[in-house]
This record gives C-alpha cells, sequence and structure tokens, in this order.
C-alpha cells in the first residue's frame, strides 16, 4: 500500500517514524518546508508539492492545523482518485466542512503522544463513502502505535479530551503532586518523580489486570480512620471543582476552534467525485 503524509510536524512526523518502522507501506511525504525532510532515508520518496504526495498515495493523511487543512485540501482535491482515502488528524473539522472542498472517502485520525511507545488508543471515525475494506487497511496501518479505537463523528471530541489531551492532563496533575511533596522532604526531585512515575503506571496496570475500579483501589489503601483515607478525602472534596472546569473550559475552546474552522469554509461549492 502506498500511503501519504502531508506536514510533517509533531503528529507528521510520529507517523512517518512508525509507519515505516513498521515497513509494511511505501511512504510518500511533503510538508510547507522542504528542508525539514532532508536527511530521510532514500526509500522514502520526498515529493515538492502536495498534489504530489496525494496522486501517488492509496491513503493520504493531512497532520496540518486546522487553519491551513482548506487550503491543503484545495491543493490536493484534483490529484486524488475515488479510490483514496483522505485521513485528517484534525477532530475539529467536521466531516461536513471538508466534504465542501472534497465529498470523497474520508477519515478522521486522533493519536495519542503514547504512539511513541506503541500505546496510543488512536481514535478513528469515517463518513458514509469509507468501505469496511478501507476500514481494516486503515486499522492495521494505525494498529503499529497501539490500539484502535472506533467512535462516533460526535464523540471525537471527548473522546480526544480522554485519551489524546489526557497525557498532558495526567502530567499536569502529577506535577503539580510532586511540587507539593517536594515541600515536606529532602529527597531529590528526581527521585520524587521517579517514585510517582512508578507508582502511577503500576496502579493504572493494577487496576486493567485485577479489573478494579477507582473506588475499590482507594477502598484497599484508605482504611478507616488512617493517613490514605485523609488525603483522599481532600482530593473528593477539593478536586471536582477542578475537573469540571477543566472539561468546561477544554470543550468550550473545542466549540470555538470548531466555529473558527467553519467560517474558514464557508465559500465553496460542493464537488462530488
Ligand atoms: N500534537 C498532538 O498531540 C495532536 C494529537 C492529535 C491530533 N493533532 C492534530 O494533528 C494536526 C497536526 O498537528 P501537529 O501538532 O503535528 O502540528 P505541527 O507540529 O504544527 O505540524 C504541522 C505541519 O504542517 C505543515 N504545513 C503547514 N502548512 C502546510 C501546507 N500548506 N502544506 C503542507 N504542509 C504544511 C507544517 O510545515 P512546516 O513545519 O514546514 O512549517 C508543519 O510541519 C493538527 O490538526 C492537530 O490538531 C495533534
Amino acid at each position: 500500500m502506498k500511503v501519504g503524509i502531508i506536514g510533517c510536524g509533531s503528529m507528521g512526523s510520529m507517523l512517518l517514524d512508525k509507519f515505516y518502522a513498521a515497513g509494511e507501506c511505501e511512504l510518500f511525504v511533503t510538508t510547507r518546508t522542504l528542508s525539514k525532510l532532508e536527511g530521510l532515508p532514500n526509500d522514502i520518496n520526498v515529493c515538492k508539492t502536495n498534489s504530489e504526495v496525494a496522486a501517488a498515495s492509496d491513503m493520504v493523511f493531512l497532520c496540518v492545523r486546522p487553519d491551513v487543512l482548506k487550503n491543503v485540501l484545495d491543493d490536493i482535491k484534483s490529484a486524488v482518485s475515488p479510490d483514496t482515502l483522505i485521513v485528517s488528524l484534525n477532530g475539529s473539522v467536521r466531516f461536513d466542512l471538508i466534504e465542501k472542498v472534497l465529498r470523497t472517502k474520508t477519515a478522521k485520525v486522533i493519536p495519542s503522544v503514547t504512539a511513541e511507545i506503541d500505546r496510543s488508543q488512536t481514535l478513528v471515525c469515517y463518513n458514509d463513502l469509507v468501505t469496511e475494506d478501507d476500514k481494516h487497511k486503515l486499522k492495521d496501518l494505525l494498529s503499529c502505535m497501539g490500539d484502535v479505537i472506533e467512535l462516533a463523528e460526535d464523540e471525537l471530541g471527548m473522546g480526544s479530551e480522554l485519551v489524546s489531551c489526557m497525557p498532558g492532563f495526567i502530567a499536569s496533575v502529577f506535577d503539580v503532586m510532586c511540587t507539593s511533596a517536594m515541600e515536606h522532604t529532602s529527597l531529590p526531585k528526581e527521585q520524587v518523580v521517579s517514585m510517582v512515575l512508578n507508582t502511577l503506571t503500576a496502579t493504572g496496570e493494577l487496576m486493567l489486570k485485577k479489573g478494579m475500579t477507582f473506588g475499590e483501589v482507594v477502598e484497599r489503601v484508605a482504611t478507616k480512620g488512617g493517613i490514605t483515607e485523609v488525603g483522599s478525602s481532600v482530593i473528593y472534596e477539593q478536586f471536582p471543582h477542578t475537573a469540571q472546569d477543566l472539561f468546561e473550559k477544554t470543550l468550550e475552546k473545542r466549540a470555538q476552534t470548531a466555529e473558527k474552522c467553519s467560517s474558514l469554509f464557508t465559500d465553496d461549492s460542493i464537488e462530488r467525485m
């Protein structure tokens, strides 16, 4: 299979690395600043234009920010064949907007940074033109980064918060936790971080392997009248406000981005292929 990547920033270069390492497809790539692609292995095809990548590929990943997605779709629309699967990495631009420029087989894919260690829970959704065969091929390709989860388009926003943004939220929470712990210990910061991180991953694995709920973990550790119970109570009393605020703000930001994107797609006529 021939796979194209347009835009080689954070996500595009991660996909390129992963697909190249998996060694199961021929790769075609381009980006705005071509000098950034110097030094790639010889068996990766570097193309000069977006349309060149689209014309050469069975599947084209659009790894660009939402504000340039419309321009990229304009660049490639006359180069894609009806068999080409377009894959947008952006969750905010809806299929109906993409289809104003290019109505063809289209998927959206949201990977997580945990793909770096092959532990992504990559989200996918499809428009109505994508066939079961396309879905299998895309899922197979993405499985080199971890698990693949199919969601309805309307669930992609909250889904993205839970798997793609969550590494950032988790890192922020435990950064705060470690900073507070540092005020009460003379242990070096690296050791504090390492102890928390290892406990964090082990707790996750314990829950997944033993099928435990969060409540069951709390119950196992927080004996009545004990120290963990005191700390746990502080979290259950105070953290819900923060968590509520977080999701209200991120979902509001998501809606604003979607609104901004839709204004970029206003004057185009639908091109049916
Ligand atoms: N970062 C994440 O964790 C994450 C997770 C899931 C989804 N996403 C989505 O993935 C998309 C890409 O995000 P990113 O973080 O990879 O952004 P990024 O690092 O800014 O990369 C965007 C790339 O697009 C290239 N580009 C800009 N205009 C172009 C054009 N007209 N033609 C071809 N290439 C062009 C840029 O090229 P130059 O470098 O040459 O300027 C840059 O390499 C976004 O829609 C984002 O919402 C990101």
